[in-house]
């Protein structure tokens, strides 16, 4: 046991007091952002009990089917968030245009991103799902809000997390100082710290990757995959294991925990697509919180936080996780 217990709310006020990394107006944005991840943690704890497994019958912005969770994990984030303060405005993967926050409530300086539920295809057979979610500021010089104003690389973001819901529920939180973790104490209602500077190995032996989509692939992840699947009499000289849960936040958690690479790669399926996820509200995000562990995080060519966004729901080719690998992977594509 812990010798003394920091929840959250604790952990962020001495970030705000004795680092004065975080200002008043984050600190309680993230509180919020907790606050609804707590929300959606107890839907989905509720399962069919709660009558929210299933399709809404809807198709979203980015052409997928949406789930009666993805509707409401939107909802619940929108409601908790809006009336604050402390945000100009939000964007979503269920919401085409950004949403600004109406005008019966004041304005803030902070833009949230997020996706509301991850792993969308795992909610109805009870696998681990999450929400991830950015920050930034919204740009000086102008009045209101637009969506131009959320096309900052994700180099300038001042916040970013995801939340499990998973055996546990976990979040897991970066403001620019190392990783910290909390997991949800139910009983009290509050997340609880349970580990601070989380760190990934920089060597492993474990991918992440749909291997169904292999002969869809580009040269250099093939060439990656089969060294990999060689294993110990191959060129990498040892076996690997594979990991692939479906869900971005599940498989990063993993990595965060214990090292490995996760790649959502381009492939020929949809040649005039980056990649099949989100660089606004999945790989910047999860990026930064990467790289803030110790990890790397590129597109093959380049660091994800480095890319500057041209639109909103942006996709991007994903190759993250430990350091070594993911800069293997990224040799690989510049050769
Ligand atoms: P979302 O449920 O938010 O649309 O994201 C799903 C993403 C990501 O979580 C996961 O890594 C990937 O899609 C799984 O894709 P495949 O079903 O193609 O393996
Ligand atoms: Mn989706
Ligand atoms: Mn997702
Ligand atoms: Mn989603």
């Amino acid at each position: 046991m812990a010798s003394r217990t920091i929840s959250l709310t604790r952990y962020l006020v001495e970030q705000q007091r004795i680092d004065g990394l975080i200002p008043g107006q984050l600190r309680l944005l993230l509180e919020v952002v907790a606050r609804a991840c707590k929300r959606i943690s107890q839907a989905v704890n509720k399962g069919a009990v709660g009558d929210i497994l299933g399709a809404a019958g809807s198709e979203n912005v980015q052409g997928e089917m949406q789930k009666k969770l993805d509707i409401i994990a939107n909802e619940v984030l929108i409601e908790a968030n809006e009336w604050g303060g402390h945000l100009a405005a939000m964007a979503s993967e269920e919401m085409e245009g950004i949403y600004v926050v109406p005008n019966r409530y004041p304005q803030g300086e902070y833009l949230l991103l997020f996706d509301p539920l991850d792993g969308s295809s795992n909610i109805d057979v009870n696998v681990s799902i999450g929400t991830i979610f950015s920050v930034l500021k919204k740009p000086e010089g102008h009045p209101g809000v637009t969506e131009e104003d959320f096309l900052q690389p994700g180099s300038r973001q001042v916040a970013a997390g995801y939340c499990v819901y998973g055996p546990q529920t976990t979040l897991v939180l970066t403001v620019g100082d190392g990783v910290a973790e909390f997991t949800l104490d139910r009983e009290q209602g509050s997340f609880i710290l349970v580990q601070e500077n989380m760190r990934i190995p920089e060597d492993t032996r474990e991918f992440a990757i749909n291997m169904s989509n292999m002969r869809h692939w580009a040269p250099p992840v093939k060439r990656y995959i089969d060294e990999c699947l060689a294993g110990k009499d191959g060129p990498r000289g040892k076996d690997f294991n594979m990991r692939w849960i479906a869900s971005m936040v599940a498989d990063v958690h993993r990595i965060i925990t214990r090292g490995g690479i996760f790649m959502y790669p381009w492939d020929k399926r949809e040649p005039e697509k980056p990649g099949k996820l989100r660089l606004m509200y999945e790989a910047n995000p999860m990026g930064w919180l990467i790289e803030q562990a110790g990890g790397a995080a590129t597109n093959g060519m380049q660091r994800i936080l480095d890319i500057q966004p041209t639109k909103l729901h942006e996709r991007v080719s994903v190759i993250l996780g430990s350091k070594n690998e993911v800069e293997r992977v990224t040799s690989y594509h510049r050769q």
